[in-house]
């Protein structure tokens, strides 16, 4: 089976000139979605990993099943105000303005090995934030895996090196 197949091209969304990469037709086919869990996990298991952050919220969709694929934990980075107890913080950069992401203090212990698993790979700034609140914490951050990887953004330039995983790639809109 192709993945890419199952991955809907939406033109001009979320405005004009872009090919938005929609993972809902995929994840809405059950051997899909399945196959691509199973290819993340797999290649997740050599590397040992403690525990699986996912940021909100597509980071979810696809790093929950993995780590529950793999028997370890997860850990949500989400929009800032949801998380309940203490937390730490980071602003990060987009094309317009800033964006702030958020992780629970006490979710990730000093040296466990972690894996960051989202659906999209494009510039890089959500999981080179990403990066940051883990270190911060004292993680260690063994792998970076996406479904898609839109190459011609370069994300890759802002995590070096970083072991980046994509399944799907694209070199162009
Ligand atoms: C999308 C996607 C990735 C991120 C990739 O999330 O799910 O997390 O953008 O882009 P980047 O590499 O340029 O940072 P988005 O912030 O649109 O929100 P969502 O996951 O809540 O839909
Ligand atoms: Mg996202």
């Amino acid at each position: 089976m192709n993945l890419e197949e199952k991955i809907r091209n939406v033109q001009d969304f979320p405005k004009e000139g872009i090919g938005f990469k929609d993972i809902t037709t995929l994840i809405c086919d059950g051997e899909g979605f399945k196959l691509a869990v199973d290819r993340m996990a797999d290649y997740l298991r050599e590397k040992r990993v403690d525990l699986i952050v996912g940021p909100e919220a597509r980071g979810f969709i696809f790093g929950t099943p993995v780590a529950y694929a793999l028997g370890v934990g997860f850990v949500p980075i989400r929009k800032p105000g949801k998380l309940p107890s203490e937390v730490e913080t980071i602003e990060y950069d987009l094309e317009y303005g800033t964006d702030i992401l958020e992780i629970h203090r006490d979710a990730i212990k000093p040296g466990q090995r972690v894996a960051i698993v989202d659906d999209l790979l494009a510039t890089g700034g959500t999981t080179a934030a990403a990066v940051k609140l883990i270190e911060k914490l004292g993680g260690q951050v063994v792998c970076l895996e996406f479904l898609i990887e839109l190459t011609f953004l370069n994300g890759r330039d802002k995590l070096d090196g970083y072991d980046v995983q994509t399944l799907v790639q694209y070199d162009s809109e």
